[in-house]
């Protein structure tokens, strides 16, 4: 189903590495890493790191993500980044994590603007969408998933929807929220009704072209299970991307399932 899209390994470094110790992260990932034409590595370390890991990446190798942005292009907001000042640094910004919607409250709207604002400014949105271990429980993940994508997603074209990424992350599967894992069947059915709701809500060109990533506790061994559910893009990888070996390793696995999808 999705050999044509190339799959997405992003690593949200969260709030860990001043930038000594992210320039010497990605150093090391440089030395260990191919060019990998059919995959496509992705860090996203803090907003303070971007400047001048911008100037150490090898672009054939690395693409940069922002970890989150404010949505209006410029003005009297202290304290916030905008979409148009990283444009020219990053490809990705993730948008809408568990971690900004729990500790910092952000709501529906504002994570629709920023989806908005990235399209607006030529960055590729990566949509974080995903139960709480309550919700889940309580037999609400659909109604979550579906409240989640349509408010989010809801001042886009179809043509502009083709372009997102969503990343499923299940709040109770990341590590530092439970770490429990998620069975690939489940991640499956939430893959699936994930698209349908792009078909139903925009197009079925939309739905095929949108990229779906899984995170939630992904590491080195079990990254190649889950890049092996049907419809999976890619994985979204927090605290595995801080470990080189680790991280090195799901990339392996992400060229393997690629190469062998191919074949
Ligand atoms: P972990 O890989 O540490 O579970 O984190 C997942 C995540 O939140 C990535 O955005």
């Amino acid at each position: 189903m999705n050999t044509t899209r190339r799959k997405l390994v992003i690593a949200n470094w969260k709030m860990h590495l001043n930038t000594s110790q992210a320039s010497l992260l990605l150093h090391r990932l440089h030395e260990r890493i191919k060019i990998h034409r059919d995959i496509e590595v992705v860090l996203a370390p803090s907003m303070l790191v971007l400047q001048p890991l911008s100037m150490q990446i090898d672009r054939r190798k690395f693409r940069l993500a922002a970890q989150n942005a404010f949505y209006k292009d410029e003005g009297a907001f202290t304290g916030e980044v905008s979409f148009t000042m990283l444009r020219d640094l990053v490809h990705y910004v993730i948008i809408g994590h568990s971690e900004r919607r729990i500790h910092f409250h952000e709501s529906y709207e504002e994570i629709a603007q920023k989806v908005a604002a990235a399209v607006r400014n030529g960055i590729t949105p990566v949509l974080c969408v995903g139960e709480t271990q309550e919700e889940r429980h309580n037999g609400e993940t659909k109604q979550v998933l579906h409240d989640q994508i349509t408010t989010a997603l809801s001042h886009l074209t179809a043509a502009e929807v083709e372009q997102v990424v969503i990343a499923y992350e299940p709040v109770w599967a990341i590590s530092t929220f439970g770490g429990e894992l998620a069975k690939p069947d489940d991640i499956q059915r939430q893959f699936e009704f994930i698209r349908h709701q792009i078909a139903e809500l925009y197009t079925k060109k939309a739905s095929k072209a949108v990229r779906v990533l899984y995170g939630g506790s992904v590491d080195d061994q079990l990254a190649g299970g889950y890049l092996q559910i049907p419809g999976c893009d890619g994985v979204l990888v927090g605290s595995a991307s801080l470990n080189y070996h680790k991280f090195s390793g799901i990339i392996d696995a992400a060229y393997r399932v690629q190469n062998s999808a191919k074949e």
